[in-house]
C-alpha cells in the first residue's frame, strides 16, 4: 500500500517522539512491503518562531489532502503570552479539528500487563482488568461555542451548544466500536443540571432504541462516572460524552492506567483518514533531554495503521511489539518503578521498531 501521511512534530517533546514513531513506520514498511510517504510540516509554537502562524496554511492544506496525520503536541510557555486566538492550542488543535471535520475523538485506556505495578490504584482494582474506550465529541459544546466578556470585563460566558445531529453522528462512532469490544456503552452527561445534558441523553437514547438495542446503554452523570472511574474502572467498556468531559475524563483515566505517556488518540470524522496523537501534551520541562516516553505516539502511529488504512495486521505488529519490550522490562523514566534504570526516548523506539521487525 502506498500513502501519504503528514506529519506534523510541533513543539516541546513532540519531535523527539513523533521521530521514534517514524522510526516504527518505517520498519512496518520494510517488514510488510508499504510504502509510507512522510511529510514534515510546521505546526505549533515552532511554526510561530518560523513564520508568524501556529498553523501555517501549507500545512493545512497539507492536513486536507494527506491521506493521514500524525501528530506529536503542541504548545509551551514561550508562547503562552500571545494572544488567545493565536495561541498554538486554539490555533492549530482546535482549527485543525474543526477544519478537518474531526469531531470524535476515541481515546483507549487500559492496563498493559507488564505495567499492572505503575496503576495508582489497589491491586484487586486492577486485576479485575481495566479496558476502556473514551469516545470524547471534539468539535462541539463550550470549546467551539460563542464567548466573550460582557460588563466591561466583569462577567464572561462560553455557551455550549449541541444539536441533535452532532450528538447522533458521535453516538454512533461509540456504538459501532462497542460492537467489536463487549457491547457496553455509558454516556456521560449532567442532565440533572445543563439542557445539552438533557437533549443529549435523549438523543443517545433514541438512537439506541432505533439502531442499537442490541448494545447495553447506560447514562451516568458526570461527578459520578469520575468517582467510579477510580472506584470501579473495569464496569467500563466505552464511555461516550461531550467534549469538555472527555477532555477531564480522558486524563483521569491516564492516571488510572499509569501514564499519561501511554495513551494514543484517534480524531476522526465522516471523511479523510484522521489525526493521530498521543493524548498528552508537549511537556517543555522535559523537552530536548530524551527522556520522554515516545510509546503514546507509536501506538498512536499503529491506530493510524488500523483506522485510516485498515491494516490491521500491521497495526497488531506494533502493538505486539510495544508489549515485548515492556515485557522485557524496558522503561522510559515516567513507568520506571523508583529505583530501576530507564531508557532513553530513542532506546524505547529502537527497541519497538526492532521488535516490530521480528517475525513471531
Ligand atoms: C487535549 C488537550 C486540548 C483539549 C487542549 C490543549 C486544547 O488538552 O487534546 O486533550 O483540551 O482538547
Ligand atoms: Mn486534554
Amino acid at each position: 500500500m502506498e500513502v501519504q501521511i503528514a506529519v506534523l512534530p510541533g513543539d516541546g517533546i513532540g519531535p523527539e517522539i513523533v521521530a521514534e514513531a517514524v522510526k516504527v513506520l518505517r520498519a512496518v514498511e520494510r517488514r510488510f512491503g508499504h510504502r509510507f510517504e512522510m511529510k514534515e510540516y510546521p505546526v505549533g509554537g515552532a511554526a510561530y518562531d518560523l513564520c508568524g502562524d501556529c498553523l501555517p496554511n501549507e500545512t493545512l492544506a497539507a492536513c486536507k489532502s494527506a491521506d493521514a496525520i500524525l501528530l506529536g503536541a503542541v504548545g509551551g510557555p514561550k508562547w503562552d503570552r500571545l494572544p488567545v486566538p493565536q495561541r498554538p492550542e486554539r490555533r492549530a488543535l482546535l482549527t485543525l479539528r474543526s477544519e478537518l471535520g474531526l469531531f470524535a475523538n476515541l481515546r483507549p485506556a487500559k492496563v498493559w500487563d507488564a505495567l499492572k505495578g505503575a496503576s495508582p490504584l489497589k491491586e484487586e482494582i486492577v486485576s479485575a482488568g481495566i479496558d476502556m474506550l473514551i469516545v470524547r465529541e471534539l468539535t462541539g459544546g463550550a470549546y467551539f461555542g460563542e464567548k466573550g466578556r460582557g460588563d466591561g470585563g466583569k462577567s464572561a460566558y462560553d455557551v455550549t451548544p449541541y444539536s441533535v445531529h452532532e450528538i447522533e453522528r458521535v453516538a454512533r462512532v461509540a456504538f459501532e466500536a462497542a460492537r467489536c469490544r463487549r457491547g457496553h456503552v455509558t454516556s456521560v452527561d449532567k442532565a440533572n443540571v445543563l439542557e445539552t445534558s438533557r437533549l443529549w441523553r435523549e438523543t443517545v437514547t433514541a438512537l439506541h432504541d432505533a439502531e442499537y438495542a442490541d448494545m447495553k446503554l447506560e447514562h451516568l452523570y458526570v461527578d459520578n462516572a469520575a468517582m467510579q472511574l477510580v472506584r470501579a474502572p473495569a464496569r467500563f467498556d466505552v464511555i461516550l460524552t461531550e467534549n469538555m468531559f472527555g477532555d477531564i475524563l480522558s486524563d483521569e483515566a491516564s492516571q488510572i492506567t499509569g501514564s499519561i505517556g501511554m495513551l494514543p488518540s484517534a480524531s476522526v470524522g465522516a471523511s479523510g483518514g484522521g489525526l493521530y496523537e498521543p493524548i498528552h501534551g508537549s511537556a517543555p520541562d522535559i523537552a530536548g533531554q530524551g527522556i520522554a516516553n515516545p510509546l503514546a505516539t507509536i501506538l498512536s502511529a499503529a491506530a493510524m495503521l488500523r483506522h485510516a488504512f485498515g491494516l490491521g495486521a500491521e497495526a497488531d505488529a506494533i502493538e505486539h511489539a510495544v508489549a515485548s519490550v515492556l515485557a522485557r522490562g524496558l522503561r522510559t523514566a515516567d513507568i520506571a518503578d523508583q529505583g530501576v534504570a530507564s531508557v532513553s526516548t530513542a532506546a524505547m523506539g529502537d527497541a519497538v521498531a526492532e521488535a516490530v521487525g521480528v517475525v513471531i
